[in-house]
């Protein structure tokens, strides 16, 4: 099935994804539910109007959005909204160590998460790679590491387990999407620190969307096409000596062959070693639902867009180049290999980004999404914004 050519990537990005929703249509007005807590010690809840975008951010026609030319795409982001994310503040309080609030927290989310799926904090007294660490350490969950991811991502420097959120270019705007969702193996949760807070003028605004808002508003035509007829995800890696920037070292975190084989293997994915360059392709199938861990519910979790090719025709990174569909980083096609009609992939990206909301990161902002509820993307910007991700395995 391969050819031998020469890996024509320049720097590529892309990330991973995820995604829920209940398959009993649920359409309860979140807007109007009253928050489960008023006043929870430590905390004060921030008013949506401390939420709002203070600048438009264009949607419809934006440059290096893939999707953004087709039918349906909102013109601007729309603004967070009453518990959409939930929203607290951390009280002052200089004697509360990081671990304490780190346990402080953990006590909201297991009331927030059920029920609001992403919740934001400010004010807490982390200002450093390694106050976030010790942070998400002390909320008690389990960490997971990015194994076998699809975004351009690496370790922040001195430490284990949190993450530069991503190294791609910033003038490219990164898909919504649920982290990983293209695979059998996910993050349940996803983290974002903000360490460098964000020009709002000149963008950098992290969207948000419950992906059971999405799976309301999908046609049901399309839901039920990709059920029968699943999604073939494919992976094309170059070896690293070819082009270090998304290379299968990059995407398993080791320079050997065989605990790639071993992942492989363990997944039941199908692969193969290009003869003569050593890159790497591997494909499987997916269903677009799930089930969700937690409330059992049926979700909406998949990347039939994400991972599809146009994600990086319509980006910088490929400016000028063309490829073969299937040796782009990676591609989704029906379970039977064929394509899957742009229609299909254009209406699922517009309706993902008719429901999705924006809001202002502040400087040491942490949120944390339950990465089977909300989809989250990146808009482009100027200037430094530096997000640290950690992830979770519960
Ligand atoms: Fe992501």
């Amino acid at each position: 099935m391969l050819t031998s050519k020469l890996f024509l990537l320049r720097n590529h990005s892309r990330q991973g994804t995820r995604s829920i929703l209940c398959w009993t249509t649920q359409t309860r007005s979140l807007a109007s539910k009253p928050q489960i807590f008023e006043n929870p010690s430590n905390f004060t809840p921030i008013p949506p109007e401390d939420l709002a975008l203070q600048f438009k951010h264009r949607l419809a026609g934006r440059k290096y959005l893939p999707g953004s030319q087709g039918k349906g795409f909102p013109e601007f982001l729309t603004s967070a909204r009453q518990g959409f994310p939930y929203a607290l503040r951390a009280d002052s309080a200089d004697h509360v160590s990081v671990e304490k609030w780190g346990q402080l927290c953990r006590e909201q989310l297991d009331k927030a998460i059920p029920e609001y799926n992403a919740v934001l904090f400010r004010n807490l007294p982390l200002f450093d790679a390694g106050d976030f660490a010790k942070f998400t350490s002390s909320l008690g969950y389990k960490p997971t590491n990015y194994e076998g991811g699809t975004g351009n991502r690496y370790l922040a420097e001195g430490e284990t387990e949190v993450y530069l959120s991503t190294s791609d270019p910033p003038d490219f705007n990164i898909e919504l999407h649920n982290e990983m969702a293209c695979s059998p193996v996910h993050p349940k949760k996803v983290m974002f620190f903000c360490l460098t807070e964000p020009n709002e003028e000149w963008g950098g605004v992290t969207p948000l969307v419950r992906n059971s808002e999405v799976f309301a508003q999908l046609d049901p035509e399309v839901v039920e096409k990709l059920v029968e007829r699943q999604i073939r995800y494919t992976r094309y890696l170059p070896d690293e000596k070819h082009n270090p920037y998304a290379s299968w070292q990059q995407s398993f975190m080791t320079g050997d062959p065989k605990k790639v084989e071993e992942y492989l293997k363990r997944e039941k994915f199908n692969y193969e070693w290009e003869k003569g360059t050593g890159n790497l392709f591997y494909w499987y199938s997916l269903p677009p639902l799930a089930t969700h861990p937690i409330t059992g519910r049926k979700i909406w979790f998949t990347q039939p867009n994400v991972h599809h090719n146009t994600y990086y025709k319509e980006s910088p990174m490929f400016d000028g180049v063309t490829l073969p569909d299937h040796m782009y980083p990676t591609h989704t096609t029906y379970g039977d290999g064929s394509e899957i009609d742009p229609e299909v992939i254009e209406h699922i990206r517009a309706t993902g980004w008719r429901n999705a909301v924006g809001f202002p990161w502040r400087k040491r902002d942490v949120i944390v999404l339950d990465n089977l509820a909300v989809q989250h993307g990146r808009l482009s910007f100027k200037g430094d914004r530096q997000l640290l991700a950690y992830l979770t395995a519960e």
